[in-house]
């Protein structure tokens, strides 16, 4: 399964830091925010990437990551978002890479402490579908929000004034390659984007979306304050901290799961 991490976006909640950067190159401590979900991928098993930038700076990217070597990655690829057109219009320049195969995505703002390995070998065993990754929080309304019936999700809806669960859907997801259909149907929403929260709920009312609940921390980092968040969780000993992003794919290596 290949990877996507949408690193696009003008990042106005972070005016005026993202005048002169990418939000995604802003530093998370000790590292730029990219390196996050790169080696959240890479924990999962996944070397071959794409980022989909967009903005001023996309060109910084190439800069720092180069050809994801350093990263023990056997392929980086780039692609350029024209506008603000929202993730999901993001995710849809992914078509020509994803080759008609499944993707697991990840928003570029989204670090979390641990590895989501697990989910992503139980997509890879479904092959069809999608799939959702959830965290409790104690502000929901900032995110997608699962409305449940039962154990049964019935409908997300995007930034609700008011929750219908205490769960937000982070930004990790899994796609069968009917994604890019459903995204070709999309119409912008409120705030003149196409949202992720839409494709997901195609998959519901196609009865394939399936979730499962993420294990250890999770952020955002796309406001000051979730922005300040994610600093301190990894300054505090997020995995990512002591042992620096190469870690996990050190250990994956040893195990012998990625060569
Ligand atoms: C986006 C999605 C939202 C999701 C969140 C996770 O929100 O629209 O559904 O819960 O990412 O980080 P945004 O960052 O655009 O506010």
């Amino acid at each position: 399964m290949k990877g996507v991490i949408l690193a696009g976006g003008l990042g106005t909640r972070l005016l005026p830091l993202t005048k002169i950067t990418n939000k995604h190159l802003l530093p998370i401590y000790d590292k730029p925010m990219i390196y996050y979900p790169i080696q959240a991928l890479l924990s999962a098993g996944i070397r071959e990437i794409q980022i989909v930038t967009g903005g001023n700076f996309a060109g910084d990217f190439l800069m720092l990551l180069g050809n994801g070597k350093e990263f023990g990655l056997q392929h980086l690829d780039y692609t350029y978002q024209e506008g603000e057109g929202g993730i999901a219009d993001a995710l849809r320049l992914a078509e020509h890479f994803a080759e008609g195969e499944g993707i697991a995505v990840v928003l570029g703002d989204n670090i979390i402490e641990g590895s989501f390995r697990a989910a992503a070998e139980r997509f890879r065993r479904r092959k069809e579908g999608a799939q959702i990754l959830l965290k409790e929080v104690e502000d929901p309304q900032r995110f997608g929000v699962p409305v449940f019936e039962g154990e049964r999700i019935v409908r997300i809806d995007e930034k609700p004034a008011r929750p219908a669960s205490n769960y937000a859907v982070t930004g990790i997801y899994f796609y069968d390659n009917r994604v890019f259909d459903i995204i070709r149907t999309l119409v912008p929403s409120g705030r003149g984007e196409l949202e992720i929260t839409d494709v997901n709920n195609a998959y519901l009312r196609a009865g394939t979306l399936e979730w499962d609940v993420l294990e250890g921390w999770w952020t955002d980092a796309g406001t000051f304050e979730s922005l300040l968040r994610a600093q301190n969780l990894v300054a505090r000993g997020g995995a990512n901290k002591v042992e620096g992003p190469f870690l996990a794919e050190r250990e994956l290596l040893t195990q012998g799961a990625i060569r």
